[in-house]
């Protein structure tokens, strides 16, 4: 990819595309913001999306899609079964994987619900580099239970390491001595890690685990729902990527699994999902699931638009101009944020600009959710919303306790090709007055608390009255500012 250099030397991103359809955003005054907040339990999934500046939640099924993708839905065929667009997606899926089975699910936990069903037996372990939240519901459920086996050092949010999705192999080889081949339904690697701040695994490593499970007979399943991102900083951080096509790595990784599967939220950029198989003896034994649970074998309860979004979006997936925009951007804000010594995970990784709780608001005990207290303050002081990773993701541990998180992430999410750089710039604007005015910030305490992925629906409440007093002096400083 060539980078186009400003005559000014500015080092700025610069967006390979241009914006045909917008939707008018609306910045509720700091008063209403807090009072939404409070509404909505102190929880940021339960807002009202007309309340909300920029939406930087996730970066599941709101990426801006190609006038190419949308041409593609006018055109999509409808059909309960057999419907043209589906074996346009398994081609496309053939292409591109070379797996040459293919079941469609209506997104990715979906996929994983089917996964886990087929293969998690009580007492079972799942390694992994690190879990994702729904992933880690649905092998408990099932009576199993993961194991995450990144560095200890990947696990330090300020690092120059550039690939700290990677296993460590030596936990990889003792662990399966210690669990038994036969107790591992399969090693899950996900490309890249949503919950470490979407850091990346690189080939040689994944190349290295297949190796391993190779030798124990254990299964390799990829969840690919992050792999775009990861595509890119093989090519940009990993010598043996230089000089490959996108198509080229993407086959290479690809090789290695014998089952992917994907929330096509993100990978495709449109909405649904599926899981790729490489025999017909793997496809046989899961079929039936999806249709029980999911739709009939041609669509899996996506619709068929979606499905042509997707076939175009993985196509597009291919090109590195349309995959390094994210990153990016990401880059900038981390750099950004960074220079201005405001604590961020680095190196930069794909999803969003993570902040570092731990070290924003120290303060802050790990019982009082300091990343989802800075999610609130960062919602009073923007009307952004971000999304918590941490503590609050977690579900309790058996006996109650809290299970306190190894990293206490606030997510910006970046949604592919939506905001602009000047949207961008105000997001770091309102981060360093929060950091300027740290102190203010205090923690969360739950007044409703769901046993199971409690972070989509439970509701909080600040433990003093420290929003209010951050909404004073934000008056203060802002005078009649939004
Ligand atoms: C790595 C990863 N796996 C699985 C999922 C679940 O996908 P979905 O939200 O489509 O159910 C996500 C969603 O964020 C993800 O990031």
């Amino acid at each position: 990819m060539k980078k186009i250099k400003f005559f000014s030397g500015k080092e700025i991103p610069l967006e390979m595309h241009k914006v045909r359809i917008v939707q008018k955003l609306f910045l509720p005054p700091v008063e209403d913001r807090q009072k939404a907040l409070n509404e909505a339990g102190n929880n940021l999934y339960l807002l009202k999306n007309n309340d909300i500046f920029l939406d930087m939640l996730t970066d599941s099924g709101v990426n801006a899609m190609s006038d190419n993708q949308l041409a593609s839905m006018i055109n999509a065929d409808d059909a309960y079964a057999g419907s043209r667009t589906y074996f346009e997606l398994e081609a496309k899926i053939q292409e591109i994987l070379e797996m040459k089975f293919f079941l469609p699910a209506h997104q990715g936990r979906a996929c994983e619900n089917l996964i886990a069903k087929r293969f998690v037996k009580p007492g079972d372990v799942v390694p992994m580099n690190y879990h994702f939240t729904t992933t880690k519901a649905h092998i408990v459920i099932n009576g199993g239970r993961v194991i995450e086996l990144v560095s200890d050092d990947s696990l330090i949010p300020n690092s120059t390491d550039p690939f700290k999705g990677n296993f460590d192999l030596n936990k990889l080889r003792n662990s399966i001595k210690e669990i038994g081949a036969e107790h591992i339904p399969f090693v899950r690697v996900e490309a890249g890690t949503n919950l470490i701040g979407g850091q990346p695994i690189s080939l040689e490593n994944i190349e290295a685990v297949k190796n391993i499970c190779r030798e124990h007979g254990i299964m390799m399943l990829l969840d690919a729902s992050l792999l775009q991102d990861n595509l890119y900083f093989m090519k940009l951080r990993e010598e043996k990527c230089r000089d490959l096509s996108i198509k080229e790595i993407m086959l290479k990784v690809a090789s290695n699994f014998d089952i992917i599967y994907f929330s096509a939220r993100k990978f495709g950029f449109a909405r649904g999902g599926g899981i790729c198989l490489r025999t017909k003896e793997l496809w046989d034994s899961m079929k039936e699931t999806v249709t029980l649970y999911e739709g009939f074998l041609t669509y899996g309860g996506m619709s068929v638009r979606e499905m042509a979004a997707i076939t175009v979006g993985l196509d597009e997936t291919l090109d590195m101009e349309v995959i390094s925009q994210g990153p990016q951007f990401i880059e900038y804000m981390v750099n950004e944020l960074d220079k201005r010594g405001i604590p961020v995970v680095k190196p930069a990784g794909g999803l969003g600009c993570h902040l570092d709780a731990m070290k924003f608001i120290p303060h802050v005990s790990g019982k009082e959710y300091p990343a989802a207290a800075l999610c609130s303050a960062l919602y009073i002081a923007g009307g952004i919303r971000s999304m918590e990773r941490g503590t609050l993701s977690e579900d309790r541990n058996p006996d109650g306790s809290e299970h306190l998180a190894s990293m206490e992430l606030v997510r910006c999410a970046m949604p592919r090709r939506v905001f602009t750089l000047s949207q961008v710039d105000y997001a770091i604007d309102r981060i360093t007055w929060l950091w300027e005015n740290r102190e203010l910030i205090g923690g969360l305490r739950f007044t409703e608390e769901p046993k199971t992925l409690r972070f989509f629906v439970g509701r909080l409440e600040p433990v003093s009255n420290w929003q209010e007093k951050l909404v004073k002096k934000f008056r203060e400083d802002f005078q009649d500012s939004l």
